[in-house]
């Protein structure tokens, strides 16, 4: 499938992923060679994977109650905020479109 995404100087790139390898938005990023830390490895638990969904929320399943607290403590976040590392690359995903909003230094 491909999808969109947004880095953090407004640049956009479509991303190609297989959506039948249970990854997440989180590793296919990282293979990208997008700036995302991941420094709990995908736990939940770092907030580095923050991104904000512009499009193909409906494709996304509920976030689980680890994931929101994790974006309610960041100092800034959205409507649409989303742990890339909760998010299972499926073909709901195409033609989605994340902005990439965690650290990334
Ligand atoms: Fe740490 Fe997603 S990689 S919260």
């Amino acid at each position: 499938i491909k999808f969109t995404i947004e880095d953090h100087d407004g640049n956009r790139q479509e991303v190609e992923a297989p959506d039948d390898m249970g990854l997440s938005l989180m590793e296919i990023l990282k293979a990208s060679e997008y700036p995302v830390l991941a420094t709990c490895g995908g736990m939940a638990l770092c907030a580095t994977c923050h991104v904000e969904v512009f499009d193909g929320q409906d494709g996304l399943g509920d976030a689980t109650d680890a994931e929101l607290d994790q974006l309610e403590n960041l100092p800034e976040y959205f409507p649409t905020s989303r742990l890339a590392c909760q998010i299972r690359i499926s073909d709901m995903l195409e033609g989605a479109v994340f902005k990439l909003r965690g650290e990334d230094n």
